[in-house]
């Protein structure tokens, strides 16, 4: 069945892009509602605006707390229809005020395979930690900094020769595969 998605972003866009590409092509059954960002003039919102996708800007900045950012995302996401909500460089930890209106339907991807390195630059910290393999997962996300059950993961070499650039090159387009055939099983389950 075709998935109603809400996409949060909050910078590049390129696993938005993605997900927007597979839906053009007939790759994924799904509808991407609405995009929110939390901060405005991103390229995701470009993005989302070359495809047609409903963009809106809700700047955490402007609510006096966290509380009430969550309740205004949760009060247009709803209004949009979505009922699958993907993370997609969403650089806002969730609370149980969000996580609790679409109970198991959040997703997010993250650049390592976790429980290794979680948190931000998961890329350099590979590198720091001298491994010879990363990756990505998608999970669906509780209230923890990339916690919450694992739904997928894809692992990619480190090279002697990476740097972090060519280490989160190889990474994304990881991820974007990843994403987008985790969202195709999800729309099969329905
Ligand atoms: C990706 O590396 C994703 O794993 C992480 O943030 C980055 C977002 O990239 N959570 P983009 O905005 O999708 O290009």
């Amino acid at each position: 069945m075709t998935l109603a998605l809400g996409v949060l972003v909050s910078g590049r866009g390129s696993n938005l892009g993605a997900i927007l590409e597979a839906i053009g092509s007939g790759q994924l059954d799904a509808q991407v509602r609405l995009v929110v960002s939390n901060r405005a003039g991103v390229p995701a919102l470009a993005r989302a605006e070359a495809a047609g996708a409903k963009t809106l800007v809700v700047a955490h900045e402007t609510f006096p707390d966290r509380e009430r950012f969550e309740r205004a995302l949760v009060a247009v996401l709803r209004d949009a229809g979505a009922d699958w909500i993907v993370l997609a460089g969403f650089m806002r930890i969730l609370s149980r005020t969000f996580l609790e209106a679409f109970p198991g339907r959040v997703v997010n991807i993250h650049p390592s395979l976790l429980p290794a390195f979680p948190g931000l630059d998961a890329q350099g910290q590979a590198l720091a930690a001298g491994v010879t393999r990363t990756g990505c997962t998608v999970h669906l996300v509780d209230e923890g900094l990339d916690t919450g059950p694992v739904l997928a993961q894809a692992e990619v070499p480190v090279f002697p020769d990476d740097t972090r650039d060519t280490l989160a090159a190889r990474i994304l387009a990881a991820e974007h595969r990843l994403l987008v055939a985790t969202l195709v099983g999800r729309s099969h389950d329905r």
